[in-house]
């Protein structure tokens, strides 16, 4: 067992984050127990819980939960993992003082937006009408192989879905084995002709790092001058851009590889083949993306290579022949992404022609 007061380890955070449901107790005034299955979402070192509208007898402010956190704010709430092989048990139990955003607010507002970005299903419910219980941490324990990535054998569609853009992350390492498995799955992509016209690079130095957020920075700064951005604005934009380079324990760049590519006579031709090079290089992204995720790490895309690929080959002395185009952070999320992820229904995406 483990106890730290107040702040959850990077590999307490890493586990709560990944885990879809946790149990939330509560007491009342007299301290008779309650406790529920709840979805939350982690982020900024707090604990934030949805009250929805799922079947329920009693309006969402009248909850026993609810009531019990308005008489007596201590709470616990426990994630854990549970496995037949029992090597990969785990949980974070962490208790804390909880009390209620009220609708309106900006606390609430992004409360809201993070628990839409982690559970679709919160976008069909009109979950910012209630207020959101907010728990923060005062003691946290944990116990067993927090971090091990799965507990049963998750589906392709579980990833797919479950896969979100990370922007910040835990200062943790990612294992090196860890680092191959996502590179393998970009191996796998499906390429025009088998040519697979990718080349990856891996990043892990903080020097390295250093001179590459320096070379897309200065290149960065010349585009966003050029159109007419507040300095102010500038500066912020390319410190972001730096503390995301330099935060992200491992980067991998994909560059396109084009000299075993078919050679055709015609303009027409060469170009549709660049196309699906480039298209395939999509399609070993996204495989990494999924794979980071399977294997239990977080990772976002930087489209910033492909604005200046010149300056990135010089960066990392890369063969000239490689054509630096999107660049993947990976490592642990330090909470849920913020940013909400919807996405258009089907029936704006798809056309059926009989
Ligand atoms: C080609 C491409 C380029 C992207 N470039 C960036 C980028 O430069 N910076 C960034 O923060 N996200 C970038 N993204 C990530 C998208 O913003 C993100 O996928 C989208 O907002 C949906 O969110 P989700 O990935 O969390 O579902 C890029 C995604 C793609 C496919």
């Amino acid at each position: 067992m483990k106890a730290a007061p107040e702040t959850l380890s990077p590999e307490q955070a890493a586990f709560l984050v990944r885990q879809r449901v946790a149990r939330l107790a509560t007491a009342d005034a007299a301290g008779a127990p309650h406790a529920v299955p709840v979805c939350f979402a982690y982020s900024g070192g707090k604990i934030i819980i949805a009250l929805d509208d799922k079947p329920k007898d009693v309006p969402p402010a009248r909850l026993k939960r609810v009531r019990n956190i308005l008489e007596n704010p201590s709470v616990a709430i426990v994630a854990d993992r549970y496995a037949e092989d029992w090597s990969l048990l785990a949980f974070v139990m962490v208790r804390g003082r909880a009390g209620l955003l009220e609708p309106g607010g900006g606390e609430h507002t992004a409360a809201i937006r993070l628990l839409r970005g982690k559970y679709h299903q919160y976008e069909e419910m009109r979950i910012e009408d209630n207020p959101v219980i907010c728990i923060r941490p005062e003691r946290v324990v944990s116990w067993g192989a927090l971090d091990v990535a799965r507990s049963r054998e998750p589906t392709v569609l579980d990833a797919v879905r479950g896969r979100r853009s990370v922007r910040r992350y835990l200062p943790k390492e990612v294992p090196e084995d860890l680092v191959e498995a996502v590179l393998e799955a970009g191996r796998w992509a499906p390429s025009p002709h088998g040519t697979q016209p990718w080349r990856f690079a891996v990043v892990t130095k903080e020097d390295t790092r250093e001179r590459l957020a320096a070379a897309m920075g200065e290149e960065w700064r010349a585009n966003l001058e050029m159109d007419g951005q507040a300095p102010e604005i500038v500066e912020r934009r390319l410190q972001g851009s730096r503390r995301r380079l330099l935060d992200a324990p491992v980067l991998v760049l994909l560059c396109l590889y084009l000299d075993d590519l078919d050679v055709y006579p015609d303009a027409g031709r060469q170009e549709s083949e660049t196309t699906m090079a480039v298209q395939s290089l999509g399609a070993a992204a996204q495989n990494m993306l999924l794979a980071a995720y399977d294997l239990g790490l977080d990772a976002g895309w930087m489209c910033a290579p492909l604005f200046c690929p010149e300056e990135v080959v010089e960066a990392l002395a890369l063969d000239q022949a490689l054509v630096p185009h999107a660049l993947l952070t990976l490592g642990y999320a330090e909470g849920d992404p913020p940013k909400r992820r919807s996405r258009r229904p089907l029936d704006d995406l798809v056309v059926y022609r009989d």
